[in-house]
């Protein structure tokens, strides 16, 4: 997986409620003059571009293809995440959607007061489903040398592959004569385009039909209305707790960038646990991002992710463990009910977390779970 061996000091700021979050091209000079190529223009440019990995056969776009919700098209059931450049070389997460991912705040401390018991969870943000890059930018410069992602060398050889490209001149009109002059300087801005390419409309859409529903322009039909009136139900299904619904489509990232354990069963699929049967994923416990006194609480934790477009982004949870939206809407009224201790970190999950031990299960009738799952398959874009 992309563990980023020199990601920086931590960052225990804390940070404003994931609202605030960046994402709709608002970055500052995301359009130039000159050429009249803009900053998203190029970052769409890198973000496709195969030949910035070492087999010159993988771009972002590989693991992140529009055509399944920016999600890997790859990855099945028996093969849950994502494959590198070289061949038979594997990460050992699933590769989550970077549609919307440029809503989530930085990495840091959730403030005291917002800390609230249905929402348990000390940090939030970030990038990565643990957290690890605190930002888009520091997100975007791992990748590209990933040993099983797209495994270039060094950041200079990313660098040397960008000016030899057919857009190389995008770079200049966008950076500047210099642009090329300093690897550091020129690597960072490669991430920076990208990152405003993850901003731009063009990966955050909100064109769903729930977005036309909650515009006027699309009714629900009433399987959809219930399930999302059980989705949104604070007392039984709680989904919106964490997958969380505003009143406009901007407010309605369907996460709240906040880390729980769920519950997750470990997948004996996975690459990591063929090769190593015992293998555990920590999520965000290991993640270096956190402050060290915190490694056991937060072991076991993963970042909540949207739900827009799950429809097209199958396997589901970290590891592709389930395949379908049905399974997973099972794992939280059965699973969840009666596996108090995470299978795969032998920790407290969320139905110790959320409900004080006190969980017993969602009770869910075969017509609620039809439901819930016809409500999930609204969050596709391209309705509108
Ligand atoms: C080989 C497949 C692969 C390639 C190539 C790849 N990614 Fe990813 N991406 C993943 C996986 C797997 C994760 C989750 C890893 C983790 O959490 O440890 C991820 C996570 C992300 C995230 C974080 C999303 C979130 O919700 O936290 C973003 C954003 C992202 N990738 C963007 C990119 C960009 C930009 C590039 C190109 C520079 C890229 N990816 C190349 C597989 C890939
Ligand atoms: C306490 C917070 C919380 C609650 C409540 C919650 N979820 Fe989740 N959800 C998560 C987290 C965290 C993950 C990722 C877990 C992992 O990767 O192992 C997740 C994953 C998912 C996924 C898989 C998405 C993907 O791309 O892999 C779906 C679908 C989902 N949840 C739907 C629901 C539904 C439906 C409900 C209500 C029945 C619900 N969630 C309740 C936090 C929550």
């Amino acid at each position: 997986m992309m563990r980023l061996s020199s990601l920086g000091a931590v960052v225990l700021a804390t940070v404003m409620t994931a609202s605030c979050g960046g994402g709709g091209g608002d970055t500052p000079g995301t359009t130039t003059g000159g050429g009249g190529v803009t900053m998203v223009e190029l970052g769409r440019k890198l973000f496709f571009d195969t030949d910035l990995s070492n087999q010159g056969n993988q771009s972002c776009a590989s693991c992140h293809d529009p055509a399944t919700g920016f999600a890997d098209p790859r990855v099945t059931a028996s093969a849950p995440v994502s494959e590198g450049s070289v061949t038979g070389d594997f990460g050992d997460r699933n590769a989550p959607t970077a549609a919307y991912a440029s809503f989530s705040p930085q990495f840091g401390v959730v403030a005291a007061a917002d800390q609230t018991p249905e929402t348990n969870s000390k940090y939030q943000g970030g990038q990565f489903l643990d957290g690890r890059a605190a930002t888009l930018i520091e997100q975007a410069k791992g990748p590209f040398l990933n040993p099983v992602e797209m495994n270039n060398a060094n950041e200079a050889e990313v660098v040397a592959k960008v000016q030899n490209a057919a857009y190389s001149a995008d770079f200049i009109t966008v950076f500047g004569a210099n642009a090329f002059s300093d690897v550091t300087t020129a690597y960072n801005n490669i991430a920076t385009a990208i990152a405003a390419f993850e901003e731009s409309d063009e990966m955050n859409p909100f064109t769903s039909k729930f977005d036309a529903h909650l515009k006027g322009t699309y009714t629900l039909t009433a399987s959809e209305r219930r399930g999302k009136e059980l989705f949104e139900d604070a007392s039984v299904a709680k989904c919106a707790n964490c997958h969380t619904i505003g009143t406009t489509p901007r407010e309605s990232l369907f996460t709240n960038f906040r880390y729980y354990n769920i519950g997750t069963p470990s997948n004996p699929d996975n690459p990591a646990n063929i090769a190593n049967p015992g293998f555990v994923d920590q999520g965000l416990g290991a993640s270096a991002a956190i402050d060290p006194a915190d490694q056991a609480a937060e072991r076991g934790k993963f970042k909540t992710p949207t739900l827009r477009n799950v429809e097209l982004t199958a396997p589901y949870m970290h590891n592709g463990v389930y395949t379908t939206l049905e399974e997973v809407v099972l794992h939280y009224d059965i699973q969840v009910a009666n596996e108090f201790i995470t299978p795969e970190v032998n920790d407290p999950n969320i139905a110790a977390e959320m409900n004080a031990g006190t969980f017993v299960g969602l009770n869910l009738s075969d017509q609620d779970r039809t439901d819930l799952v016809n409500f999930m398959l609204t969050l596709t874009d391209g309705y509108l």
